[in-house]
């Protein structure tokens, strides 16, 4: 594919270019939309925020955000998405209650493949029906950012409401779609969004449904979700939130004995994975210092229901895939 960003445009690196760029976006959407509606699946992610934040700057509550919780979003992501956008910022937020939903139509579900369809099929469905109860939309925004377009590595296909039904064609709002992603960051933060929304590791967009291996139940979900935060917590208590591309926990479907309170045990184990890369392609572990991998530790066995052991994963990309799915 041909470069379709403008040579001559500028890498955005610093707050005077990004702010250059929003003024230059508010008026090209604002010339874009004139007064009609725009709808946006806000992920929490940093494109939809980024894109969000930059619509609500130019035609208010013109916009509508959707935010769809299909029960595989880390620990607090909702409440966050709710906190900035709805109550910060002032949008048209529906925030859409999906868990069971998605999480009946997982059941028993245990092929990766299939399971990221559903997630994928689900997502448009429930974005669809919300859509059909708004009156009067002409525009669906997107959070698309350049190597979306550029690379087709395809593993976005489940954001893409591109897939919409007949009945809910709009015309696109774009408007980070020339733009890398540290560029969006950069404009995240001029636009004033929380650090910790705009230097979000990258997160698939399955969620934890591709890290709770195998068939998802609510209660292995739990431990990867309550495993996950505490994993989080402790990496920004060691600054390494800033230091690692991508860390999470993986709970696979296999048990083993442990004994706790004098009573034997049979329950999963977390693995934990922290991994750098530059685009995902390859990517080389992290080395954990031990004493953190200790506290890590022991806060999960503490703290993380049904877990008797933790592990960690050191195997690099390739051989191994980032996610255990
Ligand atoms: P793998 O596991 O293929 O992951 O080494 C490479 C990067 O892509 C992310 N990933 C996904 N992102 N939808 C996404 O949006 C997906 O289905 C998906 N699967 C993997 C993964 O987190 C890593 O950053």
């Amino acid at each position: 594919m041909g470069d379709l960003r403008d040579p001559n445009m500028k890498r955005i690196d610093c707050k005077e270019l990004a702010e250059k760029f929003i003024k230059e976006q508010i008026k090209a959407i604002k010339e874009q939309v004139g007064d009609k509606k725009v709808l946006l699946a806000l992920s929490g992610g940093v494109d939809s925020s980024v894109c969000a934040a930059l619509l609500i700057k130019a035609i208010g509550n013109q916009l509508t955000c959707v935010h769809v919780n299909h029960g595989l979003l880390r620990k607090g992501e909702p409440e966050q998405v709710i906190q900035v956008f709805k109550n910060e910022m002032k949008d048209n937020l529906v925030y859409v209650d999906a868990v069971d939903r998605f999480l009946d139509k997982l059941a028993g579900v245990s092929d990766p493949e299939t399971k990221r369809k559903i997630i994928g099929k689900e997502f448009i469905e429930v974005f669809a029906d919300e859509a059909r109860k708004l009156d009067g939309v002409s525009f669906l925004a997107q959070g698309t950012i350049y190597p979306d377009i550029t690379e087709s590595k395809g593993i976005k296909s489940h954001h893409n409401v591109g897939g919409l039904p007949e009945d809910l064609k709009f015309e696109l709002v774009e408007p980070v779609k020339f733009l890398y992603k540290d560029e969006v960051r950069q404009v995240g933060l001029a636009l004033g969004l929380p650090r910790t929304m705009v230097f979000r590791q990258p997160f698939p967009g399955p969620g934890l449904g591709v890290r709770c291996v195998g068939a998802i139940t609510r209660d292995r979900l739990e431990a990867v979700r309550e495993s996950d935060a505490i994993l989080r917590e402790e990496f920004a208590n060691a600054g390494l939130n800033t230091k690692v591309w991508q860390y999470f926990t993986v709970v696979p479907d296999i048990k083993s004995t442990g004994i706790k309170d004098d009573k034997r045990t049979w329950d999963w184990p977390v693995v934990l994975r922290a991994v750098n890369s530059v685009d995902a392609t390859s990517a080389e572990v992290e080395k954990i210092p031990y004493d953190v991998l200790f506290k890590i530790r022991d806060r999960i066995l503490a703290e993380v229901k049904g877990v008797n052991r933790v592990l960690v994963d050191i195997s690099p990309k390739p051989v191994a895939t980032i996610e255990w799915e």
